[in-house]
């Protein structure tokens, strides 16, 4: 594997493992909060993240690359509201789809073929992640401070499926 290319796979398996990170950190906020559906819905997108960095973690031991595990920031664990959690996944996602979006303009550069096909699974992923965010969001912007309705939202985050489109996209 082209170093430079090997090296820009590392970050990104970090910061892949930091986003899990950042949402088992919102995980506890809502538990706290007793927003036990959005407690849930955050969780199984923590185990989503872990398996993006698993993903590439693989990829570069496939490749005959060293993975270099590095060490994970403290996240975030205090939050205004259950909105402002979400506000904050959606300005997550944004930054993982820019850094995304320059891993594969580097491999594009390196010639890195083998590297630019996996990523195009990241790119996918992002557009998907992005997307449920945004939805999110514009919700929670809608129903501001009513308390019945921000309930309803809890119990709509809840009722999120284990097979969500990502993991649709996987098998
Ligand atoms: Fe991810
Ligand atoms: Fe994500």
């Amino acid at each position: 594997m082209n170093a430079t290319v090997l090296s820009a796979i590392n970050e990104q398996i970090n910061s892949e493992f930091e986003a899990s990170y950042t949402y088992l950190a919102m995980v506890v906020f809502c538990e706290r909060q007793r927003f036990l559906g959005a407690a849930r819905w955050l969780r199984m997108q923590s185990d989503e993240e872990r398996q993006h960095a698993m993903k590439l973690f693989d990829f570069v031991l496939a490749r005959d690359g060293a993975v270099d595990l590095k060490a994970i920031d403290r996240p975030k664990t205090d939050f205004a509201s259950l909105s402002a959690v979400f506000e904050q996944a959606l300005v997550h996602e944004q930054r993982v789809t820019i850094r995304i979006n320059s891993l594969y303009e580097l491999c594009f550069q390196e010639k890195a073929f083998a590297e630019m096909t996996e990523l195009q699974w990241f790119l996918t992923e992002q557009v998907e992640e992005e997307k449920t965010a945004r939805e999110i969001v514009a919700k929670f912007r809608l129903v501001k401070d009513d308390p019945a309705a921000i309930l309803d939202m809890d119990r709509e985050l809840g009722a999120r499926s284990a097979a969500g489109a990502g993991e649709r996209r996987r098998r």
